[in-house]
């Protein structure tokens, strides 16, 4: 017999009895008022929404934890967004907490609201995935997955949302995720328009987007040059060993030549933040224990192995490097967000079990486990096309990660009719990005310095990918994306 009880004394208790405590989540979360969010610590006042946290059943002993808060706006007639954040590994809660949610962190621990946040429009579901993610567990312990495998638990887990939160089936739902959630988004939905009777699935939107490996590899080389991250030399020589009279192969060239320039090419980008080309790098120049995990969605063809040289700490980082930082992806603070989701009381307050593990920003052990099976998201997107649902690829002009020229050479193979040719979009009366529209599909950038809404911004700290993250901007994207778009 076992009883579990939640930290902290705001919390509903709910003490169930049974040998496994999966069954209790099941017992006890039936409803999904059990999972009403009544506190939120370090935030001054009340949200005016309302917002749950708790488990959703991904599949035989998997758990996905979940944040869905309501909108702002009308909660049962406007849209629900499904936000799924990347890696593979990293936790939404980062989509929530330092992008478009509605919780921002202060560097002292306080919790401010986001006047920018995409629930002021949408319902938002922010969903850790897969198991082993933030506060996502398995029973078993086993956390290898593949791309096929998330899918369908990410799949499962929204069935599993429906059924708890039935009111909401008959919004119209969208699916959006960032970065490595190029790969979750479009096979997620895949599955959901082929099997789904009970979903009103409208679209799709992938911010900064994992989509295709040969196209994000081949234009990372061209980003970097013409972003003056290297000289002529390195230049001439990916030129003359990687480029025959017609075509250029930077991403899966058989000469040696060829590999060891853009090998060169890699190394020398270790002190710049690689979702973020004109933002800080926390931490500072010098490589890292994570270097070879955060260029890990890069050049993948190659199978470069990277050292990590040792200097994992730098000077001018305080002591919470050494306990938060295994974790973090290289030049990004989540200090913040690591105190805050690791409270006792902010753990209770979002019903999280004491069992579950320590919260990080991107798990390793998913991450290194993983099994990549998708190299090219293309026929996803054909058939997500035939079945004319809106979609929508937006990218920060400053992330490496996941670059915009790669998303935009991803949208034009597509060969969709253009009804829009490509052009400057506005806010405020400044150029804001560039956007093209296809029959179902818009390709959007984000000039993401153009908008600075507050110096925070500015800065770069409260986007915490900044580029790759577009959060402020994103949120300008949204906006014009549920307006125009969606
Ligand atoms: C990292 O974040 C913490 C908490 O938000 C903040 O106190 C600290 O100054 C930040 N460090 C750097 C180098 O920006
Ligand atoms: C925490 O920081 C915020 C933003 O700088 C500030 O408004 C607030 O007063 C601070 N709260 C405390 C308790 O220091
Ligand atoms: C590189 O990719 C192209 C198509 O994407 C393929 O035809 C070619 O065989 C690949 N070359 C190598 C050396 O893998
Ligand atoms: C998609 O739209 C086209 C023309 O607008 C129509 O002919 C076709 O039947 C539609 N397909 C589906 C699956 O709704």
């Amino acid at each position: 017999m076992e009883s579990l009880q939640y930290e902290g004394t705001q919390t509903r208790l709910c003490i169930c009895v049974a040998l496994l405590f999966t069954l209790l989540f099941a017992g006890c979360w039936a409803q999904d008022e059990a999972d009403l969010v009544t506190s939120v610590p370090g935030l001054i006042g009340i949200p005016n929404f309302k917002h749950y946290s708790g488990y959703l059943q991904a599949g035989p002993g998997k758990y996905f934890h979940y944040w869905f808060v309501e909108s702002q706006n009308n909660p049962s007639t406007d849209p629900l967004v499904l936000w799924l954040s990347g890696g593979p590994g990293c936790s939404s809660m980062e989509g929530l907490l330092a992008e478009n949610g509605p919780f921002h962190l202060n560097d002292n621990g306080t919790v401010y609201l986001n006047p920018y946040s995409w629930n002021k429009l949408a319902n938002m579901l922010y969903l850790e995935s897969p198991a082993g993610v933030g506060f996502s567990y398995s029973i078993s312990g086993n956390y290898q997955t593949s791309d096929p495998q998330v899918a369908e638990d990410n799949y499962k887990a929204l069935q599993q949302f429906f059924s708890k939160f039935p009111s909401f089936a008959s919004n119209n739902f969208y699916v959006f995720a960032e970065s490595y959630g190029g790969v979750y988004a479009p096979s997620l939905s895949q599955l959901i328009i082929s099997r789904s009777t009970n979903i009103n699935f409208k679209g799709m939107g992938v911010g900064n987007g994992m989509t295709s490996y040969a196209l994000n590899d081949q234009s990372l080389i061209y980003f970097g040059y013409y972003h003056g991250l290297f000289g002529d030399d390195l230049w001439n020589q990916l030129s003359q060993y990687c480029c025959s009279s017609i075509s250029c192969k930077f991403y899966n060239s058989s000469s040696t030549n060829c590999q060891n320039a853009v090998t060169l090419y890699q190394i020398q980008d270790t002190g710049l933040n690689i979702y973020d080309l004109y933002g800080q790098c926390y931490g500072g120049v010098g490589s890292s224990a994570r270097y070879a995990a955060d260029v890990s969605n890069l050049f993948r063809q190659y199978k470069f192995t990277f050292k990590a040289p040792v200097s994992a700490v730098p000077s001018s980082c305080p002591s919470v490097c050494v306990l938060a930082g295994q974790d973090f992806p290289r030049c990004i603070n989540g200090t913040a967000m690591y105190y805050w989701l690791n409270d006792p009381t902010v753990r209770a307050a979002l019903h999280i079990p004491r069992s579950i593990q320590t919260w990080e920003l991107c798990s390793s052990t998913v991450g290194s486990l993983y099994q990549r099976v998708y190299m090219d998201m293309s026929p996803f997107y054909q058939d997500l096309l035939q079945r004319n649902v809106t979609l929508l690829l937006y990218s920060g002009d400053v992330d490496m990660a996941c670059n915009f020229i790669g998303s935009k050479w991803f949208v034009e193979a597509l060969n969709q009719q253009v009804v829009s040719q490509y052009r400057p979009w506005f806010y405020n009366n400044q150029i804001a990005g560039y956007v093209e529209q296809y029959e179902h599909i818009t390709f959007l950038t984000v000039k993401v310095k153009t908008v600075s809404l507050n110096e925070k911004v500015t800065l770069g700290t409260s986007g915490l990918l900044g580029g790759h993250g577009v959060f402020v901007l994103k949120t300008t994207g949204l906006t014009v994306s549920l307006t125009c778009y969606l």
